[in-house]
């Protein structure tokens, strides 16, 4: 599967574009602000793919905030100032491409039918191509998303960061009518990892693998500060492998829709809970207009996952 990854790196997004180079045909990475400011998740992202050597995966440079109002500094927290702390990763050798992001997501995908487009980051770029291409939308095979939450959020009670950075992006994507699959932090959370399962990854014994760890270790002890539980959820990889190996989750189809507006709860994900519907054969919707919400994954397999895709990397 062909496949256009958007994303904030960030520690976990780091993972998923590990995933995804390793699973699928990798048109491209494009960036978005949202853990660190566009100039930084941008020169992370050329880094990774440096890492791994796949100099030969484009990056384009997108939105550097939200369509209202402006980038949130909520990711410093747990991903640091350079939005990747905890490890020195190689200076790339090569710079992005000149297209903006959201002109590289509307060609990749209309010129290669079939293409994906997985995003775990604020859903600004994916907004705007909606917006500039109307096509877009239902040109996407699939869209998987790293974002919202059935239940509780994160950087609010009830908002989880990708949605709340751009409630007015993830809205137009969640009425675009797309094939939306949607990772939330229900489903995100059971694949934490501690100390153990980072041990585990080191062990790989591949230079990508040593590095991951140090990062992952990084963002495992500032989430401990910061929220007292040792294990961190690995959130992104889960938006990767929900098309990479959806045999390892569980899904289930409900309508959704994104606060804008309410004082309390902009940027929560709404998801009527009431009228749940079990995929059909084909693991299809029953109806148009239904979110595929991935809502159980097999965590120890997930990251037997990513252990082989690290294996893979030099
Ligand atoms: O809420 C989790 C999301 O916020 C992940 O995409 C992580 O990278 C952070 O950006
Ligand atoms: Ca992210």
């Amino acid at each position: 599967m062909k496949v256009v990854l958007d994303c904030d790196p960030g520690h976990d997004d780091m993972v998923a574009i590990i995933l995804a180079a390793t699973h699928f045909e990798l048109l491209g990475v494009t960036t978005v602000g949202g853990n660190a400011p566009l100039w930084r998740v941008t020169e992370n992202a050329l880094r990774i793919l440096e890492l791994l050597g796949r100099q030969d995966i484009p990056v384009a440079a997108g939105a550097a905030g939200p369509l209202m109002g402006v980038l949130p500094r909520e990711g410093e927290r747990v991903h640091g100032v350079s939005g990747l702390d905890g490890a020195e990763l190689p200076r790339p050798t090569r710079s992005v491409v000149r297209e903006h992001a959201v002109t590289f997501l509307i060609e990749t995908v209309m010129r290669n039918p079939g293409t994906a487009v997985i995003a775990t980051g604020p859903l600004t770029n994916i907004a705007l191509a909606m917006r500039l291409e109307p096509r877009f939308a239902r040109s996407v095979a699939r869209l998987s998303i790293m974002g919202g939450s059935v239940t509780q959020g994160n950087v609010t009670p009830v908002a989880e960061f990708n949605a709340w950075a751009d409630p007015e992006a993830a809205q137009i994507v969640f009425s675009s009518g797309a094939r939306l699959t949607m990772c939330g932090l229900d489903l995100t959370r059971q694949a934490a990892m501690g100390p153990e399962e980072i041990a585990r990854l080191r062990a790989v014994g591949t230079r990508t693998a040593g590095v991951t760890a140090d990062l992952l270790e990084y963002y495992r002890e500032a989430s401990e500060r910061l929220t007292g539980s040792r294990a961190v959820p690995l959130h992104d990889p889960c938006a990767v492998a929900a098309l990479a190996a959806p045999e390892l989750f569980e899904f289930r189809f409900a309508e959704a829709a994104v606060e804008t507006r309410g004082a309390h709860t902009r940027g929560m994900t709404v998801v009527d809970q009431r009228h749940w519907e079990a995929p059909g054969a084909d693991g299809r919707p029953s109806r148009p207009g239904l979110v595929r919400v991935a809502t159980k994954v097999d965590a120890a397999r997930l990251f037997d996952l990513v252990a082989e895709a690290l294996a893979a990397c030099p």
